[in-house]
């Protein structure tokens, strides 16, 4: 575990085990472009992996796996604009694995987005060099990369030889799983020199046909003697610089990026290079740097006083810096591991269902991009659908480029070592996270317009797509929907089943219901010319909404043993042998992966992987999950909803990171008294690599959100509703203070305060109207310039 002060996160000494995970933790970034915290001096190998990824940068390559095509689609590794190494004298290449390191620290200064790194080498004659390393990636200029390096000779002096370097040879290795499958993506690498101080480096990806420019400016104040060095796909430019005992030299590399999904460009390389040519010099981009930072923390300020405070920090620092402002300009989706590494290729899943919510209220226009992503690919997902002979659209369980479904055909187990069917894509449900955002975006910035145009159109899509996919059954009464993958993946099929899928997932069926309920809501409050251009553009006819009302109210939710049932005929599956597995093998969080290997399969066993009905929990208030089955005609009394949370918190093993999350916010209200144990796990899930090494791959970027917005409003039960606030604050005693600012309606910098059973709210002075704040037993008003406390009811 890292030291941590409140604003920075560090890490002392040289620990190869563990450079991995602090890669990915160290990782900067702008919302643009991504770089991990690798050391400069270091190449890929077993122990480093810098990576450097560009939102929405992806490629398709073809491999051959157990003898079949298998084509994937992968974030793309950009070339590396890190490399820096240093030699003292005519020695080697100094590197942590092959010469002594004196010390090592690194700093990882949330407030300002720097990583700063520390440490002493000795070289084969036993001299000493200090190394003094800032660097940053721009949050002002988001093409801008940084990394000034300072040397000081400690007992002599003579002379050292730096080489800094952008590297073309990269390729997407970064994943052991992935290692046997096609990884270079960069073709038609060409290195050159573009003035005496910018080497640059152009590229494009093999299928995408994406052209990437990367220029670096490399000065220093001393007098060195330089010359360029490129290799074949190395540009690299060398200085040789004298240095004297005790006295710091200092190089400062500057980097830009560009590729030709930028606008407003014509050459990436063109671009680069004038950009680097023009940058500012190091003091005056970090003064810009710092300031950008400090306005993005006034704008998601969160202050949480114990333990918990620095690690929703990080995470913030980290949601933050894979979504920043700047990707209101980007067309790009929530990528589940960040910019931070190649798990899950960079795609798109129905984790942006953990993220928005959060942003909704701090940053609404990078929510409204990211729902624009989907918009964008809302014909694909119409194509998809109608592909598969169905109506409406059938978004991607895993997206990337183009909306396609990216979801892998085969997955490898690593511990049978064999290659397996992934029927994943059948999680349909990911449409109803999407209509689920829009809704919480809107109802949280009060975008009419974009709910008038665009979010309509997805809403009545996704919509279609559920009425139409449901299918009558006259015995039961009650429409149903087959074939479906639920949110927790380890139950695929039915047990000897010759084909994937599983009928009458609660969860998809409750939030079907929800989506075809909102859809009906918003198709009646639209203005009638927006309202008949609707209806045309998606040939929809009143008879089909009559439809709809009738699903919305007649989807099946199966029961058994007076709970609610993840799926029919869950309630016949085979009992699991939890404590004899824990005793077998200590952590079962991918029991799927340990029973394939055992020759059984998790689908016998009411055994989930992650919250599936639970989610219901997180996505609803207790009212509106109540209201949602009465809706469909079933009765959700408190004591059922308890024993479906008792009987599904037996039966997880938590082997994503949404699951804690998910059993931390269900509980809270549930089952106040084990709900820390969970809160706890997804505020470690990512610093202390819970998952058994998958952070190195890339930081869980929907956890992350989700810690954040459990405090924003799973402890609150804060939702925006009809315009106004509500609030039904749970304590939770390990949690229970804590304040934060977000946005809201045009108001901006809205203050809440929870402490000693009382919540404070102020608004800021502005001209906009007050804001209704609505509690359990109580409206209160609070006019823009006021403040407001009001005691809380005791629960
Ligand atoms: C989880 C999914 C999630 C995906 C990407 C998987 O392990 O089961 O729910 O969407 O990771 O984060």
């Amino acid at each position: 575990m890292p030291d941590r002060p409140d604003w920075t996160w560090e890490y002392e000494g040289y620990d190869p085990a563990q450079e991995r995970l602090r890669e990915s933790l160290c990782t900067l970034g702008n919302g643009y472009f991504a770089t991990r915290g690798a050391a400069p001096e270091c190449t890929a190998d077993s122990v480093h992996y810098p990576g450097t990824y560009a939102a929405g940068c992806y490629n398709r390559l073809t491999s051959d796996v157990a003898g079949h095509q298998v084509e994937n689609e992968d974030m793309v590794n950009l070339p590396n604009w890190l490399p820096l190494r240093f030699r003292t004298g005519s020695g080697t290449w100094l590197s942590p694995d092959t010469h002594k390191l004196l010390d090592h620290h690194q700093r990882l200064d949330l407030r300002s987005g720097t990583l700063e790194r520390t440490l002493r080498y000795e070289d084969e004659s036993g001299r000493h060099l200090a190394v003094r390393q800032l660097r940053l990636v721009h949050m002002v200029d988001p093409h801008l990369a940084l990394l000034r390096t300072e040397f000081t000779a400690e007992g002599w002096s003579g002379e050292i030889e730096v080489e800094s370097a952008l590297d073309g040879t990269v390729t997407n290795t970064g994943v052991e799983r992935y290692r046997s499958l096609a990884s270079r993506h960069l073709t038609h690498v060409h290195a050159g020199t573009a003035t005496d101080d910018t080497v640059w480096l152009r590229c494009r990806t093999s299928t995408s046909d994406i052209r990437i420019g990367l220029a670096a400016r490399t000065v220093t104040g001393a007098s060195a003697e330089t010359r360029t060095a490129h290799e074949g796909t190395r540009a690299a430019y060398l200085l040789h610089i004298p240095v004297t005992d005790g006295r710091t030299v200092t190089v400062d590399k500057t980097v830009a990026l560009h590729t030709t999904r930028d606008p407003a460009i014509s050459d990436p390389l063109h671009a680069a290079v004038d950009r680097v040519s023009r940058a500012p010099d190091f003091a005056a981009l970090l003064t810009s740097h710092r300031t950008a930072w400090q306005q993005l923390w006034r704008n998601a300020e969160l202050d949480v006083p114990n333990s918990a405070g620095p690690i929703l920090r990080l995470h913030l620092f980290h949601v933050l810096q894979t979504l920043s402002p700047h990707t209101a300009d980007l067309d790009v989706g929530v990528p589940a591991r960040g910019l931070h590494g190649e798990a899950y290729r960079g795609h798109v899943f129905w984790d942006e269902l953990f993220v928005l919510p959060y942003l909704n209220l701090h940053f609404p226009e990078v929510s409204r991009a990211l729902l624009t992503y989907r918009h964008r690919r809302l014909g694909r997902a119409c194509s998809a659908a109608r592909d598969a002979g169905h109506t409406g659209a059938m978004y991607p369980w895993q997206s990337g480029s183009n909306g396609r479904e990216e979801t892998q055909q085969l997955h490898l187990n690593p511990r049978s070592g064999r290659w397996l069917p992934d029927h994943s894509h059948l999680q349909h449900h990911v449409g109803s996270a999407i209509a689920y955002n829009v809704w919480q975006y809107c109802e949280a910035s009060g975008d009419a317009e974009f709910l008038h145009t665009k979010g309509a159109e997805m809403l009545v899509q996704i919509a279609r797509f559920w009425a139409g996919i449901a299918a009558y059954d006259a015995t039961l009464g009650r429409y149903r929907i087959r074939g479906v993958v639920g949110p927790d993946e380890y139950h695929e099929a039915y047990p000897g089943a010759d084909k994937p899928g599983l009928d009458d997932n609660a969860y998809t069926n409750v939030t079907a219901s929800w989506v075809l309920a909102r859809t009906l809501d918003v198709l009646r409050g639209l203005p009638e010319p927006r309202r008949r251009d609707l209806f045309e553009r998606t040939a929809l006819d009143p008879g089909e909404l009559n439809a709809w009302e009738d699903v919305s109210r007649k989807l099946h939710v199966p029961f058994h043993d007076e709970v609610i049932s993840q799926f029919a005929g869950y309630g016949d599956l085979a009992e699991l042998d939890w404590d004899g597995y824990r005793e077998r093998y200590g952590d079962i969080r991918r029991l799927d992966r340990i029973l394939e290997a055992e020759g059984d399969t998790v689908n016998r066993y009411q055994a989930s992987k992650q919250a599936d009905v639970l989610m219901l929990g997180y996505l609803f208030s207790p009212a509106e999950l109540r209201s949602l089955f009465r809706r469909l005609g079933y009765e959700l009394d408190d004591a059922t909803w308890q024993r479906t949370v008792d009987h599904y918190l037996r039966r997880t093993s938590h082997g994503s990171t949404l699951s804690s999350l998910v059993h931390g916010w269900v509980l809270a209200r549930a089952r106040r008294a084990d709900a820390w144990t969970y809160v706890h796990e997804a505020l470690a899930g990512d610093i202390a690599d819970l998952q058994g090494g998958t952070t190195g791959e890339g930081i869980h970027l929907g956890a992350m959100a989700g810690t954040l917005d459990l405090v924003q409003r799973g402890l609150t039960g804060l939702e925006p509703r009809g315009g106004a606030l509500r609030l039904d604050p749970v304590p939770l005693p390990e949690l229970s203070e804590y304040g934060f600012a977000i946005r809201y309606r045009g108001h901006w910098g809205v203050q809440l305060r929870l402490c000693s059973g009382e919540l404070r709210i102020t608004v800021p002075a502005s001209d906009r109207d007050p804001i209704d704040i609505a509690l359990a037993d109580r409206t209160v008003s609070v006019a823009p310039g006021e403040s407001c406390t009001l005691a809380l009811p005791d629960r």
